[in-house]
């Protein structure tokens, strides 16, 4: 007889964990930036205000901060752990991955540990991947984190950009379950084709074509407008997909938890959807977009906050450079 997806599928999570910056930039502060006001970023984005990394809050250090909390939760030790994965596209060195940073930070001896790159995808992408292993050895303890410092990546002259983003890192402690708990189905998509859409060039030295620019084209590129309606229409198709796959129907879903991009982009997300807006846990206000990171910061919040229950219906969905998106249910 052919498995079900809910045969199949054993990702549970055990613990989360969040941190971010100690610094706060407001819109108010923007305004003395560049040519922007409050009220323009907070009417199209939602946004007020976003952390913004310093010393010492660099993407591994925040992402080791988020995970020892995970740790933490799910009452593991560094030891226990054989896996550390992390999503990001902006760690502070390309070699050694900030994976391996954040397993030398805590102590990780016994875990593996590498980076991938599907922008703001990255948590989702890695919960798949995690689940692939989870599928094979069931008894791992997995590390997945999505951490960004995405100030560093930003031309702060550029104002299309610069106030939509911000830094932070969520981590989740994933290990096996009974099927039918944990992650219940998973689809990703990517389309290479769309990357002029939202996409960031090599730093300086890196690519000889820009070895004597401002450093220009290490900056995040974006066309909102187009990444807005692709936005939507494609988180709205991966998560019917994955309604589909399940059987799972829309008012069996407790809570939603997209990518925190754009408040203006959940909400048309969710009346495409016909799901109640009042279902979406919405941070991006204090947050701003922290791409790999907002997934599971969010998570944590919602968890800490106790308003997730066992057994309650989780659906996540994002979208990202690349173009990646995706989403995924999960049986709290
Ligand atoms: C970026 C975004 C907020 C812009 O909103 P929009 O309604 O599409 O606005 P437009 O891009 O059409 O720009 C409208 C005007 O505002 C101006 N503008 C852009 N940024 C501005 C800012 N920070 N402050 C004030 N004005 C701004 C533009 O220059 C433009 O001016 P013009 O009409 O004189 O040319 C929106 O397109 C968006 O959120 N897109 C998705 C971005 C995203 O989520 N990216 C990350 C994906 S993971």
């Amino acid at each position: 007889m052919p498995l079900l997806p809910t045969d199949k599928m054993k990702s549970f999570i055990l613990g989360t964990g969040s941190a971010l910056p100690v610094r706060i930039l407001t819109n108010a502060e923007l305004e003395t930036m560049v040519e922007t006001s409050d009220e323009w970023i907070s009417t199209r984005t939602g946004i007020k205000s976003r952390h913004i990394s310093g010393a010492g809050e660099e993407t591994s250090k925040l992402a080791g901060r988020a995970a020892a909390k995970a740790l933490e939760m799910a009452g593991l030790t560094p030891l226990d752990l054989d896996l550390i994965l992390v999503g990001t596209i902006s760690s502070e060195m390309s070699m050694p991955s900030c994976a391996c940073l954040v397993q030398k930070d805590l102590g990780a001896k016994n875990a593996f540990a590498y980076d991938l790159n599907a922008a703001c995808c990255g948590f989702l992408y890695g919960l798949d991947m995690a689940d692939s292993y989870l599928c094979r050895r069931p008894e791992m303890k997995i590390m997945l984190i999505g951490a960004e410092t995405l100030s560093s990546r930003v031309d702060w002259q550029d104002r299309n950009t610069c106030v939509l983003f911000g830094d932070g890192a969520g981590a989740c402690v994933v290990s096996g379950a009974a099927p039918g708990s944990g992650m219940l189905a998973s689809k990703l998509h990517a389309d290479g084709n769309l990357y002029k859409l939202l996409y960031m060039d090599s730093a300086r030295g890196m690519n000889p074509a820009l070895a004597n620019a401002r450093n220009q084209g290490a900056f995040i590129k974006m066309s909102g407008r187009d990444v807005f309606k692709y936005a939507v229409r494609t988180m709205a198709g991966s998560v019917k997909e994955v309604l589909a796959q399940t059987g799972i129907k829309k008012d069996e879903i407790k809570m939603i938890i997209p990518h925190q991009a754009n408040r203006r982009i959940i909400n048309s997300l969710l009346e495409h959807l016909a799901i109640p807006a009042e279902k979406a846990y919405v941070n991006m206000t204090k947050y701003g977009n922290t791409s790999a990171a907002s997934i599971p910061i969010a998570l944590d919040e919602a968890n800490r906050k106790g308003l997730l229950e066992p057994g309650d219906i989780l659906l996540l969905c994002a979208f990202g450079g690349g173009f990646t998106w995706g989403a995924a249910v999960i049986r709290w």
